[in-house]
């Protein structure tokens, strides 16, 4: 169902540029060409159909989890200001998810008496339409248009600014260092193709490298993330045909110091025969080997500010929590 406007009722719009999570064969192709590179990845979008959705939401209130508390905190106390110096009239969330956070936004927003349009992005049809539906009924006056897509494809399908309104695009949540560092650049110059002048970006990043601190927010002891990283392999079956059984996968979670990142992957318990049934193809794993499902890349203020300005973007403010594990920062596009 590609670039559809499938809702309309005035206040609340949602474009679908997906099928599902999948859009058409494409997603098989992507799978396939990921489970076949070296080390075997499969792209963290894939985590959040709606079990993954529940089990992320789990996973921002378990105690090891800092991130998401600590950039609500952050937020909380920084919001008023940022608002009141840039005034954005209209907020694009880039993974909007639940759109929890965005709370502390649009009420900022509302006390300003500036924004009217908010424009939630996120891989999850199903969190758009939850999400939308109570915003909706929490903001009478916000009008909410939604776009179902992925960051890969669809980013492209964000209308661009234009004259007479100014723009906050919200990346929250740290994503950012979900983003492969050979992908950032490309992805943060979409990013960039988003802002006119006037218009800022404001992103959240994880600063936290403690190696087994950190480590333990992808690894905590409910074995919450463990069964959130699992789930991909049920995604996987369905999208690609596949029979992986996840019972023979562990979950696990490294520090990687050398590139600043913790990773989560999947360990084969036993050597085994997968077959994607969508893709014709099947696969063999060994005992032992690791599928790479997500890496959670840390940054500081000197590198972010390099990563914004290779994509022409320029860092302007940076607010951080009392421990400095986490970050909010705004960019705009560099003069
Ligand atoms: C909020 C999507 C960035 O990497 O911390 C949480 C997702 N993965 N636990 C993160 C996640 C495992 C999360 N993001």
């Amino acid at each position: 169902m590609r670039g559809a406007a499938i809702d309309a009722d005035g206040q609340f719009l949602l474009e679908v540029h997906l099928n599902g999570i999948a859009e058409d064969d494409g997603a098989v192709g992507e799978i396939v060409r990921g489970l076949l590179s070296t080390p075997r990845t499969v792209s963290p979008k894939y985590f959040y159909d709606s079990v993954g959705c529940g089990l992320y939401e789990q996973i921002t209130e378990l105690d090891e989890y800092y991130q998401a508390r600590t950039e609500i905190g952050i937020l909380v106390d920084a919001v008023d200001g940022i608002m009141a110096r840039h005034r954005p009239t209209e907020l694009v969330e880039l993974g909007s998810g639940s759109s929890r956070k965005t709370r502390v936004l649009l009420d900022a927003l509302e006390r300003t008496g500036t924004g009217h349009r908010y424009m939630p992005f996120d891989v999850s049809e199903e969190a758009l339409r939850e999400a939308g539906a109570a915003l909706v009924a929490a903001y009478p006056s916000l009008e909410v248009r939604a776009i179902a897509g992925d960051f890969d494809h669809q980013l492209r399908e964000v209308p661009r600014p234009h004259a007479g309104t100014r723009r906050m695009v919200a990346f929250l949540g740290g994503t950012i260092g979900n983003i492969a560092p050979e992908r950032r650049g490309m992805f943060l110059g979409d990013v960039a193709a988003m802002l006119g002048s006037g218009d800022t970006l404001l992103m959240g990043v994880d600063l936290d490298t403690n190696p087994e601190r950190t480590r333990r927010a992808y690894d905590d002891a409910m074995g919450v993330t463990a069964a959130f990283n699992r789930n991909i392999l049920a995604v996987l079956n369905r999208e690609a045909g596949g029979n992986f059984v996840a019972d023979d996968f562990v979950h696990v979670a490294v520090w990687n110091a050398a590139d600043g990142r913790v990773e989560m992957r999947l360990r084969a318990q036993r050597a085994m025969r997968v077959r994607l049934e969508r893709a014709g193809i099947e696969l063999d794993l060994a005992a032992g080997e690791e599928i790479l499902t997500e890496i959670c890349g840390k940054f500081n203020r000197a590198l972010l500010a390099e990563v914004y300005a290779d994509a022409g973007l320029e860092l302007i403010e940076w607010h951080t929590d009392a421990d400095e594990r986490f970050a909010v920062s705004l960019a705009r596009r560099a003069r």
